[in-house]
């Protein structure tokens, strides 16, 4: 009513303020947001079906698998646009454990490959990275751990399928030093293997925990005995604990000390050995993520550094899922959130269009849908419905003109040139490609000699998925062609006069991808190396941020 005292209606809001304030840090310091990084076949499936076991979110345990084997019975797009329903779901999982939130974002490690696996990883504050114990570090995982290192991503570490025949730890501690060249620290440490696999040591509690086949309970509690020289482990194993202790004065002798600042940093990782499979050495994964691992961290904008506990909401759209539904071209925007409090039903800034929009349906990923989300906080990922104006990169705020940066797209490793049957379909071809672009599922390439378009990509589905949807949302029947190209760099100078030599000089491999920035498309290693040499006042980019 109009006959308010100004000065209480003044306090009321001060003070509300102050309670939105408190609400949005609370909410802020109890958030994790993490993406597992493996190598297909190493176990993320069956770890994540885990970690949602954890959080009582049963229901969904079966989902994750029933995707993934939908995903295995075939190869076929148009059957993998039928899953998408699915898929969008369990891109990102959010559910509840010791009173945290935590957010996992789905990482595609399988056939579907591609430029998002990589973008996804510019979301998340700490990644998992499972190994197969029998197999040791594979190609994936070291693509995977570069794209962390670009942010220095606190990573921690879990050895899977101790319950088989592996390799030995000491040695795969070893090769993920030297491949993957981060510095290792075991937390906890395996008693035997495969058969005999009796369980870990956990080297910071001074307790072993005993191995026991697992089954589906979310609770299941494995036998804890304390002290290493406890005389009942000895009547246990008196093989094992020998070996053990043998071990374990070796690893504390030649392995680095847990430092927290260290794993913060992105330089040293935590080792856990387990069987997801038995659910045996997860929880203890979990406790690290929760104890170790960072809340949302501030975030560089073009202007300033935006922090989490911001009361005015920011965020960053990371991926595009395209075509929920093929009749009405919709989209999701997966927004990370920055700062501040996301409600249902507010305006935001569109920055790169100048433009407010109201966002009033939103899609929202609880593992467990007990309730409806109305709010999200720093950390957590929000789909925002959109038929194609929205692009990965694009930052939204409640007015502040913050640009995120550190959103990048990778320099494609498969190439492809494209034709068209129909020449007068050129237009559609160049309409859809450039759409396609925009989205991220593809780079594209217009050479500065020659007609033919060429698409870069990461994952050799991108070209299946580009096709697909050129013929259904384009109605463009397109060829593509293997082409001489093995790798693209991104090429800028200080002297603008060097790069139009440059551009001259080399017309037969240089050409401008979407946003107009030129690029260098070498035919081999031996190629790139020479070009760069020859080059020395050009930087060769192998990545680009949205511009
Ligand atoms: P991914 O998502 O990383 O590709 O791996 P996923 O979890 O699907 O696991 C790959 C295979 O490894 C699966 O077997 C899975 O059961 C198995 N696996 C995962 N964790 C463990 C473990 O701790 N011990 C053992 N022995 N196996 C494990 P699959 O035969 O391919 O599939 P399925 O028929 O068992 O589902």
């Amino acid at each position: 009513s109009g006959s308010e005292n100004p000065a209480v209606a003044k306090e009321a809001t001060l003070e509300s303020k102050d309670n939105l304030s408190k609400k949005i840090a609370l909410e802020v310091a109890r958030r994790r947001t993490f993406g597992i990084i493996s190598h297909p076949d190493a176990g993320k499936t069956t770890l994540t079906e885990k970690l949602l076991l954890f959080s009582g979110a049963i229901q969904l345990a079966g989902t994750v698998k029933a995707r993934k084997s939908a995903r295995h019975a075939t190869s076929d797009w148009m059957d993998i646009e039928k899953q998408r329903g699915i898929s969008v779901a369990s891109s990102v999982m959010q559910f509840e454990y010791r009173d945290h939130i935590i957010n996992l974002l789905d990482t595609p490690g399988h056939q579907d490959f591609s430029e998002d696996t990589y973008r996804v990883l510019t979301a998340v504050d700490t990644a998992l990275m499972v190994i197969d114990a029998a197999r040791g570090v594979e190609a994936q995982t070291i693509k995977l751990l570069e794209v962390c290192r670009m942010r220095n991503t606190p990573i921690l570490t879990f050895m899977n399928k101790l319950d088989r025949e592996t390799r030995d730890s000491l040695e795969l501690l070893d090769e993920v030093e030297t491949v993957l060249k981060i510095r290792c620290t075991p937390i906890t440490w395996p008693i035997g293997m495969g058969k005999n696999f009796r369980g870990v040591y956990h080297l910071l509690n001074d307790e072993v925990m005993l191995f026991a086949p697992g089954n589906e309970k979310a609770d299941q509690a494995f036998e804890v005995i304390k002290g290493i020289d406890n005389p009942r482990l000895t009547e246990m194993f008196p093989l094992e604990m020998e070996q053990l202790k043998m071990e374990v004065e070796l690893v504390k002798g030649a392995s680095n000390p847990f430092v927290l600042e260290e794993f913060l940093a992105g330089t040293l990782t935590p080792v856990f050995f387990g069987s997801a499979i038995n659910n045996f050495g997860v929880r203890e994964v979990l406790n690290a993520l929760l104890d170790w691992a960072q809340p949302p961290l501030g975030r560089n904008a073009t202007v300033r550094e935006v922090q989490p506990t911001e009361p005015a909401f920011s965020g960053f759209v990371f991926k595009i899922q395209a075509n929920m539904d093929p009749a009405h071209r919709d989209r999701i925007a997966f927004l990370r959130v920055c700062s501040g409090r996301f409600e249902r039903g507010m305006r935001l800034k569109h920055l790169r269009l100048n433009r407010e929009i109201k966002v009033s349906s939103v899609v929202t990923f609880m593992a467990s849908s007990r309730e409806q989300v109305e709010e999200a906080y720093a950390g957590d990922i929000i789909g925002l419905p959109n038929h194609g104006n929205m692009q990965i990169g694009d930052s939204f705020s409640e007015g502040e003109a913050l640009q995120f940066t550190g959103i990048p797209y990778f320099a494609p490793e498969i190439f492809r040139s494209v034709r068209i049957r129909n020449p007068l379909k050129v237009k559609q071809l160049h309409k859809g490609l450039q759409q396609l672009g925009e989205e991220g599922a593809v780079q594209v390439f217009k050479p500065v000699l020659g007609s033919d378009l060429i698409l870069g990509a990461v994952g050799v589905l991108q070209f299946e998925v580009v096709a697909s949807r050129l013929m259904n949302e384009y109605g463009v029947d397109a060829v593509f062609e293997g082409t001489s190209i093995s790798s693209a760099r991104w090429i800028t100078a200080e002297d603008k006069r060097i790069l139009s030599d440059f551009e001259k000089s080399l017309a037969h491999n240089v050409a401008y991808d979407a946003a107009g920035n030129l690029t260098y498309l070498a035919t081999s290693g031996v190629n790139l190396r020479l070009t760069e040499e020859r080059w020395p006042k050009l930087k060769f980019h192998a990545t680009r941020e949205h511009s």
